[in-house]
């Protein structure tokens, strides 16, 4: 088994895995992990949530980053401990399924302080993370534009270097330095906060360059002739599934013009022959720590441009009420146009008895916007995709272009891709009205040098 301070564990101490795409974690890291969820009794009584519930999400999270996970369980507090959070009859216990499972990761599913977390890693001989750890793990596999891992490296080396500060080992090594900055009786702590505050500001500087170049960006962006629809949703709801069985990924083999984009971006063909891109974007979780919610939304940043939002949504989920609360609080701050249209894709309803699939469904009726899924077995998938195909039917506007008759292609063009509701043709020009997407509007309308009247 390996010790707590081995090179390559999980952690911070090595930056490379944020820059490597969507790899995750190095081959050298442990996967044998616990998760324990620590759950604090309130004053007040039960907490809202179930943490059997708390657990299974931190377990599935945990698997998101292919962990091996051996040991879960859920563990109650009545008071914090200062030194390390649990209990010492917890840790002791812990410390024995540790050793028994040749365990080398411990999650905590709670913030730990850097003393507890260091404390705990020497009672139970093991790396030990805590829950901003985990999700920066997460979001460090996940992000994907530039600006994402800009953000996701900075919130790690936030979250590092407050770790360095009060890390008594490190204490340790300064007392037997002079601790003059610069000079050659330097401790090891400060070379380390002085790397990480230089390499904190390297990273602001770009985020500042990187802001003021991303209208560049999105001109780029807008040159991808199809409407983007974006999968948001809780975690463990379903959207991978989902988006793997709308794409197929055979369908994408052959789709040469989309291999440079992102993997999580694939195209889809519509009901209406319409073809979108479909993005899967990182799942939303609970109490995100407050340090994380600008790494979070530059993971979200595809669903800002996005033409339609799909909340797909785990009907089957105990919780799924307040999931659905979390999701749309982070979607209003994220600053969306509010006339994006927001599908609501209820998933999983193979897992519901017939009582529950009728409330599903009623539900949905209720919506204006929404359908019953299965994103496992298939059923109502194509409905869904119906009623994104009628979302974005709803953008169409009414353009009206004259073309020559002899200009077959930008007719037949325009009749492939948008509805002509009206046609005039006066001597050998064809007046025509058409309801048409904006992009394909744009589309046509540079593709053929014609602006509309
Ligand atoms: P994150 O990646 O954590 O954001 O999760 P996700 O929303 O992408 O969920 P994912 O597709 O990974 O599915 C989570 C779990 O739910 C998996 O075990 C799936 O097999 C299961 N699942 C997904 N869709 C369905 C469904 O329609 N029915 C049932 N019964 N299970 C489903």
């Amino acid at each position: 088994m390996s010790g707590p301070n081995d090179s390559g564990q999980p952690g911070f101490s090595n930056q490379r895995r944020y820059r490597a795409e969507g790899q995750g974690w190095d081959e050298a890291a442990p996967r044998r992990a616990a998760v324990v969820h620590p759950e604090l009794r309130s004053r007040d009584g039960a907490s809202a949530r179930d943490p059997a519930r708390r657990l299974e999400e931190a377990v599935g999270l945990a698997g998101a980053i292919n962990l091996d996970v051996l040991h879960q369980e859920a563990v109650t507090l009545s008071k914090p401990a200062p030194a390390t959070l649990l209990g010492g009859g917890v840790v002791e216990r812990l410390h024995d399924v540790v050793a028994a499972q040749t365990l080398d990761l411990v999650i905590i599913d709670h913030t730990l302080t850097p003393v507890q977390q260091r404390n705990l890693e020497r009672a139970l001989e093991a790396k030990v993370i805590d829950r901003t750890g985990l999700i920066l793990e997460i979001f460090g596999a996940r992000a994907r534009t530039h600006e994402g891992r800009l953000q996701v490296e900075l919130a790690a080396l936030t979250y590092q270097r407050s770790r360095l500060v009060r890390s008594w080992t490190h204490l340790e090594r300064q007392r037997g330095g002079l601790g003059f900055i610069g000079g050659p009786g330097e401790s090891q702590l400060e070379i380390d906060r002085r790397l990480i505050d230089e390499r904190i500001a390297k990273l602001k500087r770009e985020l500042e360059q990187v802001r003021r170049t991303r209208g560049l960006h999105r001109k780029a962006r807008e040159k991808v002739p199809y409407p983007v629809v974006a999968l948001v949703g809780y975690t463990n709801a379903g959207k991978s599934t989902l988006f793997n069985r709308l794409t197929g990924s055979d369908v994408f083999a052959k789709d040469l013009l989309f291999a440079t984009l992102d993997p999580t971006m694939r195209r889809v063909e519509l009901p209406s022959g319409r073809e979108v891109i479909l993005s899967d974007t990182v799942g939303f979780i609970t109490d995100l720590p407050t340090d994380l919610v600008a790494a979070f939304r530059a993971t979200l940043e595809e669903v800002t441009g996005a033409d339609v939002i799909v909340h797909v949504r785990d009907a089957a989920a105990a919780e799924s009420a307040f999931e659905k609360q979390d999701v749309e609080a982070v979607l209003e701050s994220l600053n969306i146009d509010p006339d994006v249209p927001v599908v609501e894709a209820l998933n999983k309803i193979d897992a519901l008895d017939a009582d529950e699939r009728a409330a599903a469904a009623s539900e949905a009726a209720r919506l204006d916007r929404a359908a019953c899924l299965s994103a496992l077995t298939g059923e109502g998938v194509d409905r869904l995709l119906s009623v994104v195909d009628e979302a974005l039917s709803r953008r169409r506007a009414i353009k009206r272009y004259d073309v020559s008759l002899a200009d077959g292609r930008a007719l037949s063009w325009l009749y492939e891709h948008a509805q002509v509701v009206e046609r005039d043709d006066e001597g050998a020009v064809a007046h025509l009205a058409v309801a048409i997407d904006p992009e394909d509007a744009a589309r046509f309308e540079r593709r053929y040098r014609r602006a509309a009247e």
